[in-house]
């Protein structure tokens, strides 16, 4: 009986444990900021000098699914591919997830672009695919996914 008691007691304490870690370890770790704690001050200041204009998100498509490729891995739908031969790491960032869309400030998307995320296949784009001003078309591209 008391040993019934004692099993049951420690599945649930168990289980209390590692519900939290199950449900909540991918969606908080995605938040985590990408810019070094060194840079990110200067980054989070840095402005979309681009309006979000229809003509503005438009030109931003066009590159995301055209030369910038961005496409190849987080879809025409923004939702990030999983499947990606030869992907290691992290996964593409889902761009429609509400979440992280109001955690990041443009600047840190800028960040990225510029210098990438290490140890992941976010590769950096700016200077040697995109230009800067392309490089904010493309933010206005990723936070109308949010929208
Ligand atoms: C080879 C695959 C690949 C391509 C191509 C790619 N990305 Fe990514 N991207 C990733 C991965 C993987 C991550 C997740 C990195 C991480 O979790 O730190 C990511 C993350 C991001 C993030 C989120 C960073 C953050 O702060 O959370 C942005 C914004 C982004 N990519 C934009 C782009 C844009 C714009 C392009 C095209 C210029 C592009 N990506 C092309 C794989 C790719």
């Amino acid at each position: 009986m008391f040993e019934n008691k004692m099993r049951t007691g420690l599945f649930c304490g168990l289980l209390l444990c590692l519900l939290p870690v199950a449900s909540a370890a991918t969606d908080s770790e995605i938040l985590n900021p990408r810019v070094p704690p060194d840079q990110i001050e200067e980054a989070r200041s840095w402005v979309n000098p681009f309006p979000s204009t229809k003509e503005n998100i438009e030109k931003g498509k066009a590159l995301f699914t055209g030369k910038a490729f961005c496409v190849t891995c987080h879809g025409i739908d923004g939702r990030g591919f999983s499947d990606i031969p030869g992907l290691v790491g992290k996964l593409p960032r889902n761009f429609t997830d509400k979440v992280w869309q109001t955690t990041r400030k443009d600047g840190e998307l800028l960040w990225i672009l510029k210098n990438g995320s290490e140890g992941t296949a976010m590769a950096k784009f700016v200077p040697s695919v995109v230009t800067e001003e392309e490089a904010w078309h493309l933010i206005l591209y990723v936070r109308s996914f949010g929208k």
